[in-house]
């Protein structure tokens, strides 16, 4: 194998089979009428399969650890046996009724990378690991970051207990897809061993569209809270309970939404969405005696996102006690902004030049993998441009092209960084 040689960039092969995956990784669904693939479920294991299989077929061992990672490893030149690897990946798990692209395009962008290094027969001085991280959207525990944060050890307990929407404990759910919560101090990685981590990621936003570029590099990624709340209320009859002596769990809620909006609305970099709603008993002759909901709230400003969960936090309090609704908020998530390394965002800029692009830099509203591994080691990403900036949707589309774009750059930015 040769030491690394000046232009690398990716091989046809490699290139080609970037869009041939998404499409097959799409087939990997938990419904045949919509994309999702949930933390911990069959098809969970299926997708790592399939990762695994593409990862060996590039020339990497592979494994998968206690929380459902699954990593492949391609070693350094010889003479550095045991280096430290530059990790590169995103998440193999979606939202419900996802797009294609939303953490596969990262997978398979680092994949392409190192099939492309194989293909020539080039080893760098780190070892390079391509990880498909286990679950970062956080659809059936409501703590995001699992795959990550069980890297970093900063995996939080509070998970182990939570249900999923069928009354599944979290720990039976890891038992049932074959691991088990015992071990997952075993997924931990020291920072010695990880040089730095790199992610491609769709943008989820219509900058890089809107400028006519294909790629970006990302200076930091905003920070954000998540909230289960219960409302309590009383159950009756619709027809004969007088408006002011209903106890109606549903109208406070609506109440409490109409809050979050208000709140979020007044920042630049804020926002906050209520996504997910239950309603109970849920007939239309009677009025609603419980009702659950969740609460996303984001800002590029730590200190701004603070201030607002406190905002929403005592302004639902005060909603609830004049409604007489009994109000229980559980803070199921936070993860702060983080900045992204400077010498990774050189080493990305001078990617993009040298292969004639023009630089853009650029924020994440959205959270991703990275934010976790900023925990132990350097991070960097890279955003590709997706149509119409609409994601975590059956929409969500990139162009082949510009799938591309991202791994020949994700290629030249971990050449720079070896340099
Ligand atoms: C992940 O997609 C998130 O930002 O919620
Ligand atoms: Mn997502
Ligand atoms: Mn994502």
């Amino acid at each position: 194998m040769s030491l690394m040689p000046e232009n690398l960039t990716l091989t046809t092969g490699a290139a080609e089979r970037i869009m041939q995956r998404i499409q097959e990784a799409a087939s990997i669904s938990e419904s045949t009428q919509y994309l999702s693939r949930r933390f911990a479920s069959s098809e969970h294991q299926q997708i790592n399969t399939l990762a695994a299989q593409w990862m060996k077929a590039a020339g990497m061992h592979t494994r998968e650890d206690a929380i459902g990672n699954v990593i492949g490893r391609y070693e350094a030149n010889d003479s550095q046996t045991n280096a430290p690897a530059i990790m590169l990946g995103s998440h193999l798990d979606t939202v419900i009724n996802a797009g294609r692209y939303d953490g596969m395009l990262g997978v398979l962008c680092a994949l392409a990378v190192v099939e492309s290094l194989n293909e020539q027969e080039v080893r760098l001085p780190y070892a390079l690991e391509v990880i498909g991280f286990a679950d970062e959207e956080g659809v059936r525990y409501q703590s995001t970051y699992l795959g990550s944060r069980a890297i970093t050890g900063h995996f939080s307990k509070d998970v182990l207990n939570r249900r999923d929407e069928d009354g599944i404990l979290f720990v039976d759910a890891l038992k049932q897809f074959g691991s088990n919560v015992d071990n997952l101090a075993s997924a931990i990685r020291k920072p010695a061993d990880i040089y730095a981590y790199l992610e491609v990621h769709i943008e989820q936003g219509p900058v890089l569209e809107a400028k006519g570029l294909p790629v970006g590099v990302v200076s930091s990624i905003a920070g954000a809270n998540r909230m289960s709340v219960s409302l309590t209320g009383l159950a009756g009859h619709a027809g004969t309970v007088p408006m002011n002596l209903r106890q109606d769990a549903l109208a406070a809620a609506a109440e409490c939404i109409s809050l979050v909006e208000s709140v979020c609305s007044n920042h630049d970099g804020l926002v906050g969405t209520v996504g997910r709603i239950k309603a109970k008993p849920g007939a239309s002759n009677v009025i609603t005696g419980d009702v659950e909901f969740t609460i996303d709230l984001r800002a590029a400003q730590d200190e701004v996102r603070r201030d607002r969960v406190g905002q929403v936090v005592e302004g639902m309090a005060a909603i609830c006690k004049r409604r007489s609704i009994e109000i229980g908020i559980e803070h199921v998530h936070e993860a702060s902004s983080v900045s992204c390394d400077a010498h990774i965002m050189q080493c990305m800029q001078s990617a993009l030049r040298s292969a004639g692009m023009d630089v853009l830099v650029l924020p994440s509203g959205a959270g991703h993998d990275a934010a976790a591994m900023a925990e132990i080691t350097k991070m960097g990403m890279l955003f590709v441009r997706c149509a119409g900036g609409v994601s975590h949707h059956p929409d969500e589309s990139v162009t082949k092209e510009d799938a591309i774009a991202g791994a020949d750059i994700l290629l030249k930015s971990v050449v720079n960084l070896c340099r």
